[in-house]
């Protein structure tokens, strides 16, 4: 007899080398093998960081639901252990083990995931006590559909986040009333006995500040307080654009504010984007024990063309960001573990780009690299960066002064990327210049495209399947010159 958990493991040993890697990213999470999606469970336990993640290993397409499971010590060199779930119980046998969460309580590992079985979402946990094995408790689900008040739905019910305030766990999750989405709240006191508190998104009436009418499910809670501030992120399906914000028809916003614990309600100002790029979604929070608040999320997107399905691996996660709060803004910075990975570096500083040139400099090239410049955009009216460039392709990111954004264009990337949304080649987010200057940190890897601007004020993430060999970066100014004030690039090996 052999369960699913080890016919899973069986499969992925003794079909690692049909995976194509041409495409994979050195320095981030990937898909070992098949399809991939959310990061689950990210949490740090027994000496490791843990991060799970919504895994179909048969096939390079969504699939039931399996955990795979990664854990680093640093953030950035990750080992793959064994599938933690699979499904197989009366309550996740269908569609499997959906997103959730991880604690750690009594020196035990407990997940938090959503079983899907029956046309029903229901709430399920699984313990650990060597962080490889993880054991699903016999009283699951333990947050059932009868413990959900009727009027909200049972289908779209999922993807707990769980996290500890004052002696007591709290439970958030996506649900919808009617047809519109929203957040609940449930509390427990040992992790296995739940109850419900109340609605996070407090939609009574569309009037009401504390509402965003959706047609869609608020997917993906996470929480943290973050420099002592609420930061509850979610991912709603079918936002309506708005500008330079939520142009993906999945978004990945923040809130900033803070819980009533009593009513479950969360007191904010406004919806933001976490990300302004393409592929960034479901990311999720976790609490180092040095202090640090880490996000990561998957850096794809629902409604897209999969190009590298024809490897047998899809999916990857962005590099972990530490999350700060400052002058009433959230910023998110790489994990500062990366830079024990720089060789080489390169710097010039005060490089003129004259108007319309496209400007190269002596040893900055390359496609496992980090780049850190400063611009002055002087008369400029778009200044930036082509990455990837070869003899036909080439990303652009750079600073728009009509728009005061920046954008990244992969129209001409390499092989072209097809989705729902009309607009297939570029995102954008606004900026501020700072003394006429913006500041790009980017890193480059193999397919990905991270962007950190103005010290982590905004980000854009990306993926591009450009040519292994388009591994140019050239200097751009149009409408007028710009300058490089300063840049660094240095190379991101792994060993
Ligand atoms: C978000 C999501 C979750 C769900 C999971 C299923 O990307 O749709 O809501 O739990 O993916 O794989």
């Amino acid at each position: 007899f052999m369960d699913n958990v080890m016919m899973a493991n069986k499969y992925i040993n003794d079909n690692l080398n049909t995976v194509d890697k041409k495409y994979q990213p050195t320095y981030h999470a990937v898909s070992p093998i098949g399809w991939v999606n959310d990061p689950n469970g990210f949490s740090y336990y027994n000496d490791k960081i843990h991060l799970f993640f919504q895994f179909y290993p048969y096939k390079p397409n969504w699939g039931p639901m399996h955990w795979g499971h990664y854990t680093s010590t640093d953030f950035i060199k990750w080992e793959l252990h064994p599938v933690a779930l699979a499904p197989g119980e009366v309550y996740d046998k269908d569609l499997g083990a959906f997103s959730g969460s991880a604690v750690v309580k009594d020196g035990k590992h407990y997940l938090f995931y959503t079983g899907v079985a029956d046309d029903l979402q229901q709430q399920c946990a699984a313990i650990s006590e060597d962080g490889i094995n993880y054991v699903k408790v016999n009283t699951n689900p333990v947050v059932t559909k009868e413990m959900l008040p009727d009027k909200y739905s049972k289908i779209d019910f999922r993807d707990p986040y769980v996290f500890l305030h004052a002696g007591i766990y709290y439970m958030i999750l996506g649900t919808k009333k009617a047809s519109f989405g929203n957040i609940v709240m449930f509390k427990s006191l040992d992790l296995l006995n739940w109850e419900f508190v109340g609605e996070v998104m407090n939609s009574d009436s569309p009037n009401n500040v504390n509402f965003y009418q959706l047609d869609g499910v608020y997917e993906c809670p996470s929480f943290a307080y973050v420099d002592g501030v609420g930061i509850l992120i979610s991912s709603p399906q079918n936002l309506p654009t708005d500008k330079s914000n939520f142009e993906n028809i999945s978004s990945n916003i923040y809130i900033v504010g803070d819980f009533d614990f009593t009513s479950g309600k969360f007191t904010y100002d406004k919806f933001m984007d976490l990300d302004g790029g393409f592929d960034f979604y479901a990311a999720q929070t976790t609490k180092m024990p040095d202090g640090r608040v880490i996000l990561i999320a998957w850096m794809q997107m629902w409604g897209r063309e999969f190009v590298t399905s024809e490897d047998n691996w899809v999916g990857a996660f962005t590099l972990p960001r530490e999350l700060s709060y400052r002058n009433g803004h959230l910023y998110q910075n790489p994990v500062r573990e990366i830079y024990n990975y720089r060789t080489g570096k390169v710097s010039y500083n005060n490089i003129v780009i004259k108007e319309n040139e496209s400007l190269k400099l002596d040893n900055i090239s390359g496609n496992t690299i980090e780049l850190e410049l400063t611009i002055k955009v002087n008369d400029s009216l778009k200044t930036g960066v082509k990455l990837f460039k070869g003899t036909t392709n080439e990303t652009l990111v750079y600073y728009d002064k009509e728009s005061s954004t920046v954008i990244i264009d992969r129209s001409k990337s390499g092989i072209v990327i097809k989705g729902e949304e009309e607009n297939i080649s570029t995102r954008s987010t606004d900026i501020y210049l700072i003394d006429g200057c913006f500041k790009l940190h980017i890193f480059l890897d193999i397919s990905s495209v991270e962007v950190f601007i103005n010290d982590g004020y905004k980000t854009l993430t990306a993926n591009v399947y450009p040519k292994d060999d388009d591994l140019g970066i050239e200097f751009f100014s149009i409408g007028g010159s710009s300058i490089i004030k300063e840049i660094d690039k240095y190379s991101i090996i792994i060993k």
